[in-house]
């Protein structure tokens, strides 16, 4: 063998696989078991991530609000994609449509083993999808400032991040709606969401 040639049997090859198929449906009421399912199996700091704080599981009060979609402005959404045969769920968000404030108000998490596939995108580019469509001009948020993951996925998704008004913990996460390479919504939010969902 020659001395320069690559000692290719050391190098692990990492491969991004995309996912065969990525639904992302509001959830509804039959949703409750599904919804505290993921949670209670998100990890410790993701979780902690997820809440802003430590919780195990959604109270009673919280499901109900989330699942009882159009109740109040609460929506919840779940992101699923089949294994095996069986539909999984691999993430999930909350948003809060702030009518009067014009903003729509998010979290979200992706199952760990999910983690670095583009869920965490495509649940964004579907929360802006839906804002736009209620007419909302601001997505906002809110992260702590340790939340590398959620900061990174936040300036991908054209967020700028700003100082909180109320605690030194957390940023606040803006975007306005459509803001995205130059690109109108119908553009790049209508195609994109067909490739996630389609
Ligand atoms: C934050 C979170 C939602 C990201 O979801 P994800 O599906 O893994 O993210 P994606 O695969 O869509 O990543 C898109 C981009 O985000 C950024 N990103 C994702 N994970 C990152 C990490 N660990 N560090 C830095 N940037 C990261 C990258 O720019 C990535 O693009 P790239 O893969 O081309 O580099 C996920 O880590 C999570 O659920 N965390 C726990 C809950 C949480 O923190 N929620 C946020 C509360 S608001």
């Amino acid at each position: 063998m020659r001395a320069d040639f690559p000692q290719t049997t050391a190098v692990a090859d990492t491969l991004r696989l995309s996912l065969p198929r990525l639904t992302i449906r509001i959830v509804g009421p039959a949703d409750a078991g599904l919804l505290q399912g993921h949670v209670r199996g998100l990890a410790r700091a993701s979780r902690q991530n997820r809440f802003l704080g430590g919780i195990n599981e959604l109270t009673a009060a919280e499901l109900e609000r989330i699942t009882h979609h159009g109740a109040g402005n609460i929506f919840g959404l779940l992101a699923e994609t089949t294994v095996l045969g069986e539909t999984a769920v691999v993430g999930e968000a909350i948003y809060a449509v702030h009518a009067a404030a014009g903003t729509v108000e998010f979290a979200l998490s992706v199952a760990d083993a999910w983690h670095g596939r583009g869920i965490g995108q495509a649940l964004i580019a579907s929360i802006e999808l839906r804002a736009a469509r209620v007419g909302s001009l601001m997505l906002v948020g809110e992260v702590l400032r340790s939340n590398d993951a959620m900061l990174g996925l936040a300036a991908k998704t054209g967020f700028v991040s700003r100082r909180h008004p109320d605690e030194a913990r957390l940023l606040r996460l803006e975007k306005v709606v459509g803001a995205f390479q130059g690109r109108a919504p119908s553009g790049w939010l209508d195609g994109m969401f067909r490739s996630v969902a389609a």
